[in-house]
């Protein structure tokens, strides 16, 4: 069975849903709500209980999130957020469907996450806010990027697409180390609704603000008109707003998805030992694992390694041809977003920054998903080892 396994071909990531997921939408479903019903508010209050936060909005997908945090922290035209170009395009995107100016900081080369000195060089009078990204689900350097926004009053905001369950000195990502967290849950993310996403913050204004946000600016709570209600069909929009609901049916699906995630996440970290593991056994002189440090646990939304083609001779290309070859399935993590022709056209060549170009150059995402077994994940290293022409490493133990 497990050297079947090891035959079928190995995606970099990929979703779990069981019957018992199938289960919870049919019964969603059969209910009275299709969108708007209870299950909102409770896999709001999942999210709560599972991240250690006081409020989440949650949404259709990871981008409204983002755009929704930046409109309630009230970015835009004149403003500049500064983030790291190693991430998707969304983080960067949102900030200009708000006509808000993007500065892109350099990243420790070996995990590819935002360096806080860089930051530090890049704030000016316009700058609002600061955008962490969680590359792969690792945490950024929470501490010291608090430190900057709070030496120049800016908000701090997380892009934690990645990092559902990561821990930053002891405190789960989006349990408050930022203003706001913002969460996708695309189908290869650690938990998914389809589309899906969700803010979560510790402040009743934010909150209000979002859920006000996501719903084309309706305000229904009589305390807070500003005419007076001529009775009980009464609301208000009092700014534009948008239509970011995430549907019943959906939440029906994050609830039944949240359950199983302590299990999911434990599996995870158990591939990520074992890539590790294997990689020093015999691939340590030319590949990595991303960095890793004491005070900070991954999510392991991707398992990243750095590779040194130039010292094998070898490119990148050719690397992920043979991987595919050998039925093994892998990406790259990402363009850095300031290279992309729309933002260069924007902003001009990107000013040479070496932690970024030496992390792109060099990086790769393995496969990584509960469902990998190790088995499979042997595959894996030894199918690496055999692109890269190296001797297969040591087994180690399950
Ligand atoms: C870092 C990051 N931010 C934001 C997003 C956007 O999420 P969504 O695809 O749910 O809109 C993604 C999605 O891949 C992402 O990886």
């Amino acid at each position: 069975m497990d050297d079947e396994r090891a035959q079928a071909f190995l995606p970099y990531g990929r979703q779990n849903i069981d019957e018992s997921d199938i289960e919870a939408v049919i019964a969603a479903l059969k209910s009275p709500y299709v969108t708007q019903g209870p299950l909102v508010e409770d896999f709001e209050a999942g999210l709560c209980d599972y991240l250690g936060a006081d409020y989440a909005t949650v949404v259709c997908n990871g981008t409204a999130a983002l755009h929704l945090a930046y409109a309630a922290l009230d970015i835009g035209p004149g403003d500049e957020i500064i983030t790291a170009p190693l991430t998707f395009a969304a983080t960067a995107n949102a900030a200009r469907y708000l006509n808000a100016e993007l500065r892109f900081a350099d990243v420790d080369p070996d995990s590819g996450n935002i360096l806080p000195s860089s930051v530090a060089t890049l704030v000016g009078p316009k700058t609002k806010a600061i955008v962490a990204v969680h590359l792969g689900g690792l945490p950024c350097d929470m501490q010291e990027l608090r430190n900057v926004a709070d030496r120049h009053n800016l908000w701090l905001v997380e892009d934690a697409a990645h990092a559902l369950g990561a821990t930053y000195r002891g405190h789960r990502i989006g349990s408050g180390l930022a203003d706001l967290a913002t969460f996708s849950f695309h189908p290869v993310k650690h938990l998914t609704t389809g589309e899906g996403g969700a803010v979560l913050t510790n402040n009743n204004l934010l909150k209000e603000r979002l859920d006000r946000l996501r719903h084309h600016g309706v305000e229904r709570c009589s305390d807070k008109f500003s005419n007076k209600s001529p009775g009980r069909w009464y609301y208000e929009v009092q700014e534009l707003g948008y239509n970011y609901r995430l549907t019943d049916f959906q939440c029906a699906l994050g609830l039944s998805q949240l359950e199983k995630q302590p299990a999911a996440l434990k599996r995870r970290r158990e591939i990520a030992s074992r890539y590790r593991a294997r990689i020093s056994a015999g691939l340590g002189d030319y590949v990595s694992a991303q960095r890793s440090y004491d005070d900070r646990q991954s999510a392991y939304h991707l398992f990243p390694v750095l590779i040194d083609f130039d010292a094998l001779g070898i490119s990148r290309e050719e690397v992920m041809d043979s991987l595919e070859r050998q039925g093994i399935g892998t990406q790259v993590h990402y363009i850095p977003v300031s290279w992309q022709p729309y933002y260069q056209e924007r902003y001009g060549q990107p000013q040479a920054q070496v932690g970024v170009h030496h992390y792109y150059q060099r990086t790769l995402s393995l496969p990584m998903y509960p469902g990998l077994g190790d088995t499979e994940v042997d595959h894996v290293v030894d199918s690496l080892a055999r692109a890269l022409g190296q001797q297969l490493p040591a087994k180690v133990a399950s």
